[in-house]
């Protein structure tokens, strides 16, 4: 009955508290609810545990008494009831061990010979467990102080960091530098970047100048400064142009010769050296045409409006 009326106790707390946590001017915080729910659980696990001995005790009051019914005597029972004793012994004697306890016995050989008001103290030696674990971390220390300050044979921390910092720095440039090359006609992006146009001005000296001209005025190719164009002039064409050539007119594929990035560069350089007016230009090429979608037509919106 008694437990009955707690199992309810604790049930009504479960069912109380969302209730609780629902209203805004609870007096009760949602902190003060969860130690409350957690102090239940508590509870609920010491009734389980109490329950479990409860029942433990009377099946042994049962077993006795069926025993008795059966003749054995009150030694026989005792001993049934209690197996494994020397077992048991045996665990408490390492048990001991470990913590060093000294049985009650030789509490007068340990006691300290004064007394405060009555109060005395005992000379227990410190439990061997905790020794061993102080041995432990002095075997621990030597050892640490050996390989990394005396013969440093690992790396510090600030070593490890640098390292590995050092490492990602590679791993990121190697990403980076793959997913430059991974560009293609539909995935350049025009760029103003100094070091992708210088980059770019490097490709155009060294591989295209002999047709194209020193300042891309045009000699065997066309003039890629001015405003005519014979396969586009967005980035995208002019990327496509340049890694596929335009072999029946004697421009070359670059695809095998240049990288993705490379090709994306010039592409780039090209777009930046436009309206730069070299001197004998070669006469315009293809059809005439605006720049693409950008900064640059808005400029000449307002240079028209200031007119
Ligand atoms: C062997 C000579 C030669 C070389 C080297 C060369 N080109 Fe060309 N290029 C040409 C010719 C010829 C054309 C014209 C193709 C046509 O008439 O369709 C052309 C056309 C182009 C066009 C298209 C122009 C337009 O009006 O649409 C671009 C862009 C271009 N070249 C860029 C480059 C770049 C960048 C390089 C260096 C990587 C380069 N070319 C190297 C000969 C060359």
């Amino acid at each position: 009955m008694r437990y009955l009326s707690t199992t309810l106790f604790i049930l009504l707390a479960f069912m109380v508290k969302p209730v609780f946590a629902e209203d805004d001017h609870s007096l009760i915080t949602p902190q003060v609810q969860n130690y409350i729910g957690y102090g239940a659980i508590i509870l609920a696990m010491l009734l389980f545990i109490g329950v479990m001995l409860v029942l433990l005790k009377t099946f042994k009051v049962l077993t006795r008494i069926i025993l008795k019914s059966e003749g054995y005597t009150e030694e026989q029972i005792t001993a049934e009831l209690q197996p494994a004793k020397k077992e048991k012994k045996q665990k408490a004697e390492v048990w001991q061990k470990l913590l060093s306890l000294r049985p009650l016995a030789e509490e007068k050989e340990l006691l300290i010979a004064h007394d405060y008001d009555g109060i005395q103290e005992l000379d227990n030696p410190i439990p061997a467990w905790f020794m061993y674990l102080f041995y432990a971390t002095i075997i621990f220390a030597a050892g640490y102080l050996l390989t990394y300050h005396v013969f440093k044979v690992a790396p510090l921390q600030y070593d490890e960091y640098k390292t590995e910092m050092a490492q990602a720095d590679i791993a990121n440039k190697i990403y980076l530098s793959k997913a430059a090359n991974r560009v293609d006609e539909n995935t350049v992006k025009l760029t103003k970047d100094p070091t992708v146009l210088a980059a770019g001005q490097v490709v155009f000296k060294t591989t295209c100048v002999a047709c194209h001209g020193e300042h891309a005025q045009g000699n065997v190719g066309p003039n890629l400064t001015d405003d005519y164009w014979l396969h586009g002039n967005k980035i995208n064409d002019l990327f496509k142009t340049i890694k596929y050539g335009v072999l029946s007119k004697g421009m070359p594929t670059w695809e095998k010769q240049l990288s993705p990035k490379q090709i994306s560069d010039v592409a780039n350089y090209v777009k930046s050296i436009k309206g730069t007016n070299p001197s004998n230009p070669k006469e315009p090429q293809g059809t005439k045409e605006t720049d693409d979608a950008g900064p640059a037509p808005k400029k000449q919106l307002v240079s028209v409006l200031v007119k």
